[in-house]
């Protein structure tokens, strides 16, 4: 017989009812469990169920809900005067203040409180679900649920074990979260969870590349979101997200990997931190808004001003490059009259490193990026010393085929192959120390980031031979361990396996 987990005939308790709190309580609702809410403020449960009622209320006005299901929903909520009311329930989530003492308190009064065959979950965004639970005498029903805000419109939450979860409490808030409509993922202890640790490669090589003057925040962000897929560059996610949250995240996910060069963070960070420059919230960060907050950027795109080189000799053959630039209306060549613009498209190396594998004249060499979508934006790149009007002869060339065109400083893997070797190697990784499956994973990192694709299913598309030059080429260009690749990927590429293939042993 299916247990009451199986069946969502469960009673959800939920302590805490600010945004998160009413937004898990509004979720156990609509999934149609009896919800007990506790807030230890004054008039804070009302509210909450005030703007769950307020919530519902729109979705019956958009047609998304029948109004008989969100009285129903509203009819399961049960405000609580004290603790004690969520004996009562089978479970008790608790959002309440991000504050490590406070909660290991908590805990230990929801302990005497509750019967023994009750779970207790935390929704802590940066706490080990372990600390939470160190005071307690009963460690095998804590788990932590980690929701993703604005709870009901996000459909992740990550189910964390604990060394001392027992497997019998992972299983039921597995089941309670899909009573709850989310998508769960089983996830182990440790700093930033999944989504937050996996997270890190984007913001922070994307402060790499500004920390290196390879390219600016909003070039970043345009080659993301326009070659890439993404929804927001890097830079814009820190100003939503805001600093004053991400960079401390940063600093205490690095801490907890005992400083996995990796997941590093870089000093633009900290400065915006330092001076207050938040984001959006505080009308600047490491863009400025104006009073309607809009963003001030400046443009990403080159403007040549020049004549588009009508001739081009092609550095190698490459048969993408071959016809973006025939469509361009370029007339291309394989002969160096000494003279002419060189064009290649390199995978790992820049520009440098391709004029002295093929002994060209790098003043005359123009790398670019053939990974991703070309129609939209076209990233080039040049080495030190190369001439601009080189450059800029072909990016008005370029600009034939109707692609915008930024143009970068020398770099192992442009923007848009470093970005993504990077989220890929850390996916990998992930995989590698058991975060979670593969699978999980890039379910986790689609649903909670927003990503065009999981990390590993990146690194599938782009190859992991591919994937591996890229870290390599950077690796021997900086000799820094942050560019160390996981052990996971090696040995995938080095036996031609597709990137999710488990380990044999369990
Ligand atoms: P919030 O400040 O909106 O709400 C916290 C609520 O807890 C307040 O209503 C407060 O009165 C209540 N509270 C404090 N101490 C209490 C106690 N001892 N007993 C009962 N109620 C108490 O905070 P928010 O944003 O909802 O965050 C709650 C938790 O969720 C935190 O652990 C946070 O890290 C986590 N979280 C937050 C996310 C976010 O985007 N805001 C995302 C994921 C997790």
């Amino acid at each position: 017989m299916a247990s009451k987990w199986e069946r969502g005939e469960v009673t959800v308790g939920v302590l805490g009812a600010g945004v998160m709190g009413r937004g898990i309580a509004q979720v156990a609702m609509q999934g149609g469990m009896q919800t007990i809410l506790f807030d230890s403020a004054e008039g804070a449960a009302d509210k909450a169920r005030g703007f769950i009622a307020d919530m519902l209320g729109r979705a019956v006005e958009r047609g998304r809900l029948e109004a008989a299901e969100a009285a129903a929903a509203n009819a399961r909520l049960e405000l609580a005067r004290d603790m004690a009311a969520l004996a009562r329930a089978d479970v008790v989530i608790e959002a309440i203040v991000e504050n490590l003492e406070v909660k290991q308190r908590v805990f230990r009064e929801l302990e005497a409180a509750v019967g023994d065959d009750v779970l207790l979950a935390s929704n802590t965004s940066s706490f080990r679900i372990a600390s939470i639970a160190a005071g307690c005498r009963d460690k095998a029903r804590i788990g932590g649920m980690h929701f993703f805000n604005p709870v009901p419109l996000m459909k992740l939450v990550e189910v964390v074990r604990t060394p001392d979860t027992d497997e019998a409490a992972v299983e039921a808030l597995t089941h309670l979260g899909r009573h709850m409509g989310r998508i769960p993922v089983v996830v182990r202890d440790g700093p930033g969870f999944l989504v937050n640790l996996g997270g890190r490669a984007y913001t922070t090589e994307g402060l790499r590349l500004a920390h290196e003057g390879i390219a600016s925040p909003a070039q970043v962000d345009a080659i993301m979101r326009d070659a890439c897929g993404f929804r927001m560059g890097p830079f814009e996610l820190m100003d939503l997200t805001g600093i004053d949250v991400n960079f401390p995240a940063s600093m205490a996910i690095y801490d907890g990997y005992f400083q996995d060069r990796r997941i590093a963070t870089y000093p633009l960070h900290e400065s915006l931190y330092a001076s207050g420059r938040f984001g959006r919230k505080t009308g600047a960060g490491h863009y400025r808004y104006d009073a309607e907050g809009n963003k001030q950027a400046p443009s990403a795109d080159l403007a040549p001003g020049v004549a588009p080189a009508s001739r081009l000799c092609l550095a190698e053959a490459e048969q993408r490059l071959e016809a973006l630039l025939q469509a361009a209306g370029a007339e291309l060549t394989s002969v160096d009259d000494g003279d002419v613009p060189i064009v290649a498209a390199p995978v790992g190396e820049d520009c440098s490193a391709v004029a002295a594998r093929l002994g060209l004249d790098h003043r005359r060499l123009v790398g670019v990026d053939m990974t991703g979508d070309s129609g939209k934006r076209l990233t080039l790149m040049t080495a030190p010393g190369a001439s601009l009007a080189v450059r800029d002869a072909v990016a008005a060339r370029l600009c034939e085929t109707g692609a915008a065109v930024t143009a970068i400083n020398d770099s192992p893997g442009f923007v848009a192959q470093r970005m993504l070797a990077m989220i890929g190697n850390l996916g990998c990784e992930m995989a590698q120390i058991g975060i979670a499956t593969p699978d999980d994973i890039d379910t986790a990192m689609t649903l909670g980031l927003n990503y065009p694709q999981g990390p590993l299913a990146l690194v599938e598309s782009l190859g992991a031979q591919q994937v591996l030059r890229i870290l390599g080429q950077l690796q021997a260009l900086t000799g820094e361990e942050r560019y160390r690749p996981s052990a996971w990927l090696r040995r995938r590429a080095r036996l031609g396996l597709e990137i999710k293939t488990p380990d044999a042993a369990a």
